[in-house]
C-alpha cells in the first residue's frame, strides 16, 4: 500500500489526492451512525436528565464544560460537578437491531479529579424506558467503559445482557487512570467476534462464546470418563537398581559422648554406675531410602477428554440486541469531574476510528500541554502555601493542625464511600 501510494504521488500528485478523497467518501457515505452526540448547541433537547435520587438530595448536576484544561476550549461535554452524588442522564435515539450488523459504541471520557473511585462508563438500553426514572435499577443492554475504585479495580467493564442476565467480560482489560481524555471503543460483529480498543489501539479481542458465560461452554470434561487402572502418573519412583550399603541399619543413631567426663563426686556405691550421656550420630543418616529416578512408565496427569455439552445449545443470535433505544450515563461517583464527550452509536469501526481523530486526536497534544501547565500551578501554588517561616512553635501548630485536618477527611471520605460502592457493584 505504502509502496504503491509513492509510486502514485511520483506520477500524479493530484491524481492521489483526488483517490483519498474519493476513498474518504466511500467510507463515510457505506457508515451508518444511529446516534452521534459531540455536545454541541442544543444537546440538552436530546438528552434527558433523570429525577433518579432527586428527592434524596443525591443527584448530581452535570456541568457543561470543556474541562479546567482541554485541547480547544469551545468544545464542550457534560462532567459532573458534585461530590457524593449519583448521576443518570439518557438520550433516545431510532429503534433499531445490529443484526447482521457490526454495532460500534464509543465515547471520550476524561476524569479531570483523579478519579479514585467511580464509574465512567455508559450503557444501552432497549425497549421504551422511562428516562425521568432511568437509574441504577433500570435493566441495560450494553454496559461499557472503565470503572475504578481503589487500588484493586482498574478495568474496562464490557457487560452484555441476555435474557435479563448481566454477564461480564471474563478479560481482564485495564483502563486509562490518568487525568487525560481517552476514547473507549466497544465493536461487536456478526460472526459474534469483539474488540476493545482506547484511543483506537486494539486492547483486548475474541469470541463471545469463549469470553463471556452467556451460553453454556460448548465443550466440557467427559464426566463419566474416570482415570485407567493402569494409568501411571507417578512421574518418579524409587531407583530399583539402588542397593541399601552393607552395615547401613547397624549405624546408630545416638552414640556416647567421648568427651564427657564422670563427675568428681559420683560415688558408684550410691549412684550406681556411670555411663557417658549420649549425643546425636553424625554417621546416622536415618531409614534408608532408594534414590529417586524419573518414571520410565509415566503417562503424564489424567485428565478427562473433552465431549460435546449437551446442555450447550447454539444461539446463533448471541451478539443481537433487537431493540437498542436508548444510551445514557448512569454513575455513582465519590469525587466528581468525570467528563463524557463524542458519544457514537454506528455500524461502522472505520468511521468511529475518524470520529476519535478527528476530535481526541486533534486535540490531545493541546490538552496534555494544557494539563502540564495546569498541575506546574498547582505545585506553585501548594509551594507558596507551605510554612516558610522558622518560629518553632507556630510551625508545630501548623502541622497539628494540618495532621488532623486530614484524618478526619478521610474518615468522611472513606465510611459513605466504601458503602456506597458497595451497593453500586452489587448491582452489577
Ligand atoms: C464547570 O466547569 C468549569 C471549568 O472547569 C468551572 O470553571 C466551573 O466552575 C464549573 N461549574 C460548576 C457549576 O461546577
Amino acid at each position: 500500500m505504502a509502496i504503491a501510494q509513492r509510486r502514485l504521488q511520483i506520477m500524479n500528485p493530484n491524481f492521489l489526492s483526488l483517490a483519498i478523497a474519493l476513498s474518504l467518501l466511500l467510507v463515510i457515505s457505506s457508515a451508518k451512525v444511529f446516534f452521534e452526540e459531540r455536545f454541541d448547541d442544543g444537546w440538552e433537547s436530546r438528552w434527558v436528565k433523570s429525577d433518579w435520587k432527586k428527592d434524596e438530595k443525591m443527584a448530581g448536576e452535570w456541568n457543561y464544560t470543556s474541562g479546567k484544561w482541554n485541547g480547544d476550549s469551545n468544545d464542550k461535554g457534560i462532567q459532573t460537578s458534585e461530590d457524593y452524588r449519583f448521576y443518570a442522564i439518557s438520550a433516545e435515539f431510532p429503534e433499531l437491531s445490529n443484526k447482521e450488523k457490526t454495532l460500534v459504541f464509543q465515547f471520550s471520557v476524561k476524569h479531570e479529579q483523579k478519579l479514585d473511585c467511580g464509574g465512567g462508563y455508559m450503557k444501552l438500553l432497549s425497549g421504551d424506558v422511562d428516562q425521568k426514572k432511568f437509574g441504577g435499577d433500570t435493566p441495560y443492554s450494553i454496559m461499557f467503559g472503565p470503572d475504578i475504585c481503589g487500588y484493586t479495580t482498574k478495568k474496562v467493564h464490557a457487560i452484555l445482557t441476555h435474557n435479563e442476565v448481566n454477564h461480564l467480560i471474563k478479560k481482564e482489560v485495564p483502563c486509562e487512570t490518568d487525568q487525560l481524555s481517552h476514547v473507549y471503543t466497544f465493536i461487536l460483529r456478526p460472526d459474534a467476534t469483539y474488540s476493545i480498543l482506547i484511543d483506537n489501539e486494539e486492547k483486548q479481542t475474541g469470541s463471545l462464546y469463549s469470553d463471556w458465560d452467556i451460553l453454556p461452554p460448548k465443550q466440557i470434561k467427559d464426566p463419566e470418563a474416570k482415570k485407567p487402572e493402569d494409568w501411571d502418573d507417578k512421574e518418579f519412583i524409587a531407583d530399583p537398581e539402588d542397593k541399601k550399603p552393607a552395615g547401613y541399619d547397624d549405624i546408630p543413631k545416638e552414640i556416647p559422648d567421648v568427651d564427657a567426663k564422670k563427675p568428681e563426686d559420683w560415688d558408684d556405691e550410691e549412684d550406681g554406675e556411670w555411663t557417658a550421656p549420649t549425643i546425636p550420630n553424625p554417621e546416622y543418616k536415618g531409614p534408608w531410602k532408594a534414590k529417586k529416578i524419573k518414571n520410565p512408565n509415566f503417562k503424564g496427569k489424567w485428565t478427562a477428554p473433552m465431549i460435546d455439552n449437551p446442555d450447550f445449545k447454539d444461539d446463533p443470535d448471541i451478539y443481537v440486541f433487537p431493540k437498542l433505544k436508548y444510551v445514557g450515563i448512569e454513575l455513582w461517583q465519590v469525587k466528581s469531574g468525570t467528563l463524557f464527550d463524542n458519544v457514537l452509536i454506528a455500524d461502522d469501526p472505520d468511521y468511529a476510528k475518524k470520529l476519535a481523530e478527528e476530535t481526541w486526536g486533534k486535540q490531545k497534544d493541546a490538552e496534555k500541554a494544557a494539563f502540564d501547565e495546569a498541575e506546574k500551578k498547582r505545585e506553585e501554588e501548594e509551594t507558596k502555601d507551605e510554612p516558610v517561616d522558622s518560629d518553632a512553635e507556630d510551625e508545630k501548630d501548623e502541622s497539628d493542625d494540618a495532621a488532623e485536618g486530614d484524618a478526619s477527611d478521610d474518615d468522611v471520605a472513606e465510611d459513605p464511600a466504601a458503602s456506597v460502592d458497595e451497593d453500586a457493584h452489587d448491582e452489577l
